[in-house]
């Protein structure tokens, strides 16, 4: 299998962004990372199925990429869940396409990460809100990774409070494209901000 990236990308607002619009330029030229925005290239949400399984059948690590929405994701992410994960191809008897490969997501938050914790405002880790993802992973044989997050992200008004995020952000894509991260630890962390790769590591 190769270790290419597959970025779903989903914000329904871009043209608005402050964060996303810088982490997308980072990454979505790299060399093994296919980037793939669900709103742009379906407006309606008639998601093309097939094309969507094609693209998860040639890559080794999916990313959804997101603002944090209502504690999840925008919706297309959930219609995308719900149309291309099939019975009999991402899960059941027959269903075993995505066995082996490796699910994370990479979000932007407004809150701060003080907030994501039980005794702050928004009582639940960022790692519990995404845990529907995770049992997703889980269910079709993937493994989940620890999520990359920007917190605070309405709080970033100039390019140079998002470059931090931007130059981590790359590390971790590219990490994940020539396979040099720590996989065990990846999946065991709250997040990969904080995670050591085999080669690089990150504080
Ligand atoms: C509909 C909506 C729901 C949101 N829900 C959350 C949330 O649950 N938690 C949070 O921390 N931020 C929330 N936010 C803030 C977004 O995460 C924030 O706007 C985004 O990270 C900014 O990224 P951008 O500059 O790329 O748009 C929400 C924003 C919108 C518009």
């Amino acid at each position: 299998m190769s270790s290419s990236v597959l970025i779903q990308f989903a914000h329904p607002a871009l043209e608005k962004s402050r964060v996303n619009r810088h982490l997308i330029q980072a990454v979505r030229d790299l060399p093994g990372v296919f980037f793939n925005d669900l709103y742009e290239n379906y407006p309606d949400f008639q998601i093309d199925v097939r094309h969507e399984q094609e693209l998860l059948r040639r890559h080794a690590t999916i990313i959804f990429m997101h603002p944090f929405y209502w504690y999840s994701s925008p919706a297309i992410v959930k219609e995308w869940l719900d149309l291309v994960l099939e019975h009999g191809f991402a899960y059941g008897q027959t269903g075993k396409e995505l066995v082996g490969k490796r699910m994370l997501n990479a979000v932007t938050a407004a809150g701060p990460q003080e907030a994501y914790r039980p005794e702050g405002y928004n009582k639940f880790t960022m790692r519990h809100l995404l845990s529907p993802f995770e049992q997703t992973a889980n269910l079709c044989g993937m493994q989940y990774l620890a999520p990359f997050v920007v917190h605070g992200s309405l709080h970033m008004h100039s390019l140079a409070e998002v470059m931090p995020y931007v130059r981590l952000y790359r590390s971790i894509v590219q990490a994940l494209v020539e396979d040099k991260v720590d996989y065990a630890a990846a999946a065991k962390a709250e997040s990969l901000n904080t995670i050591l790769f085999s080669e690089t590591s990150f504080s």
